[in-house]
């Protein structure tokens, strides 16, 4: 059924070698650096050299009109029969600027491609009329597990998503788990380039897989579910990291709290009912302009927790708590009058494993009686204008108070673009610095099923964010490039703060 294109070994071989000796990079043999995979390559084709040489590599991109030269077809077999890889490779990497091409290279790119990816380029020019052809038969195959039993869900039903190249939510088919716990789905004609995952509802909430591709090259993926059972009992919640991210305005301090959640029990956590809210997020008396949102695990994916239940100072999503580390992300931003020496303090009410703080470097500080350690100082995300003081202290029991005490005066500052600082309002804008900040303390895995379980909201609104959070799974799994995955991110989010707004 599935099959798979086996570049021939002793031109692979030949090939690195020659781009190794020409390039002098590190790699020691040929042998340690995997086969080019020409679907990536294809891929990465499309993305990036598509817009000029065409899709099929014909010469024909919409760009192709514009340039010095007209951009050669280097997917024509022709071609490829009379140029050796290892020229094309070269080119790929140096570039002909003056005529026309970019460089790929790390000297001549600003997003350059590596090694691998170059070669993967190369062997990808050779399927490129394959990638475009529809599949006329494929199949996604799975098993159903009960993660907190250790056991196959031995009857429900399993559905299969389909994305489109540009995340719209494309097909979807519905088929029963087998007694054995298996599910397939036997497919037809499809379209090339399409993104799937399948997820199954479980006592009312939806578990989903991570995601696959089909291709002509790849007619067969596994999509495999695992469903958890629910608890009440926050026993196995903890706080994995809690950072803190302290900018100032004219006379008011604003604070970023990013809270990563695990949950060490093997039961998703509801809370007393995912209605009544779940993991408890304190704010200081007197807060003002709060934000809370939801985090995805990367740099910018993020959106207002919908609906909260607020109740004296303390938030709680309707967002339960899949088992494992990390399996949610929250952010609570808000803002207090600033006064020198004041304290900020709140409750913390579950074991926290990881605290810190960041400050700008403007004149304020933490104070460092209340077990607060300095640590190295940071740059932050505007650069050298936005330089920080760390402090770091141990972890701490469940039922503790979170306080700390800012000292000085801070000066006003001005970030890259010479704005002040205090009024870089913008929520992205913070969540960015901040989430970075937890991206450098830890890698932050962040799985596929966690934002299929967002409450029912705007249809539209979900839609978006599944389309974003499936765009970053997508680029994760590098079924994206990374200029594709940050412009569509982008518009993405753009449309969701608008619909937010
Ligand atoms: C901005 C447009 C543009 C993009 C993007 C681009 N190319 Fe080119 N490419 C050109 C032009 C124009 C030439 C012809 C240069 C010349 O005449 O010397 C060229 C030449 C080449 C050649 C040399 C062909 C030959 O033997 O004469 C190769 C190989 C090539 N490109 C591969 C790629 C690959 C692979 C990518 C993507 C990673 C890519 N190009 C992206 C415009 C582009």
């Amino acid at each position: 059924m599935t099959f798979h294109k086996q570049p021939r070994k002793f031109k692979v071989i030949l090939f690195l070698t020659l781009f190794f000796s020409a390039f002098g990079a590190q790699i020691a043999t040929a042998q340690e650096q995997p086969e080019p995979d020409p679907i990536n390559g294809a891929t990465i084709y499309a993305a990036r050299c598509a817009n000029c040489h065409g899709p099929l590599g014909m010469g024909d991109g919409e760009l192709a009109p514009n340039l010095p030269n007209p951009p050669p077809a280097i997917g024509d077999p022709a071609y490829l029969a009379s140029t050796d890889p290892f020229g094309i490779a070269q080119t790929i990497y140096n570039g002909r600027v003056q005529n026309g091409m970019p460089g790929f290279g790390p000297e001549s790119n600003s997003n350059p491609l590596t090694e691998q990816e170059i070669f993967d380029v190369v062997a990808g020019l050779e399927i490129l009329p394959r990638m475009t052809e529809p599949i006329p038969a494929a199949r996604v195959i799975g098993q159903v597990g009960n993660g907190s039993v250790g056991d196959l869900l031995t009857s429900g039903v399993v559905t299969l998503q389909a994305f489109t190249p540009e995340f719209e939510e494309g097909l979807s088919f519905s088929t029963d788990i087998q007694a054995d716990g298996s599910f397939n789905f036997d497919l037809n004609n499809l379209p090339p380039n399409w993104i799937y995952r399948t997820f199954v509802s479980y006592n009312g909430l939806d578990f989903a897989s991570n995601i696959g591709r089909l291709t002509p090259f790849e007619t067969e993926t596994t999509l495999n579910v695992i469903v958890f059972d629910q608890t009440t009992d926050d026993a196995g919640i903890r706080v994995a990291q809690h950072q803190t991210l302290v900018d100032f305005g004219l006379e008011t301090v604003q604070v970023a709290e990013i809270y990563l959640f695990s949950n060490t029990e093997p039961e998703v956590y509801v809370g007393d009912s995912l209605e009544s809210g779940t993991v408890q997020i304190p704010i200081p008396a007197g807060a003002e302009s709060v934000i809370f949102l939801q985090g995805f695990g990367d740099v910018n994916t993020f959106a207002p927790v919908e609906d909260p239940v607020v109740e004296n100072n303390v938030w709680r999503p309707k967002l339960d708590v899949l088992p494992g580390q990390g399996t949610l992300q929250l952010l609570m931003r808000y803002r207090l009058p600033y006064e020198p020496g004041m304290t900020i303090s709140h409750p913390l009410p579950y074991p926290t494993d990881f605290i810190d703080i960041a400050i700008p470097n403007t004149g304020a500080g933490i104070s460092t009686e209340a077990n607060w350690r300095p640590e190295e100082i940071t740059e932050g995300l505007a650069g050298e204008a936005d330089v920080r003081l760390r402090y770091s202290r141990s972890p701490m029991p469940p039922d503790s108070t979170f306080d700390f005490t800012i000292t000085g005066f801070p000066s006003i500052v001005l970030d890259a673009d010479g704005n002040r600082i205090q009024q870089r309002d913008d929520v992205t804008e913070l969540l960015i610095g901040a989430i970075v900040l937890i991206i450098v303390a830890a890698v932050v895995s962040i799985t596929a099923y966690s934002w299929s379980q967002q409450p029912a909201a705007e249809p539209d609104k979900v839609a978006l964010v599944r389309r974003i959070a499936a765009l970053d799974l997508a680029y994760e799994e590098k079924t994206v490039t990374k200029r594709a995955w940050q412009q569509k991110r982008q518009d993405l989010l753009k449309q969701l703060k608008a619909i937010w707004s």
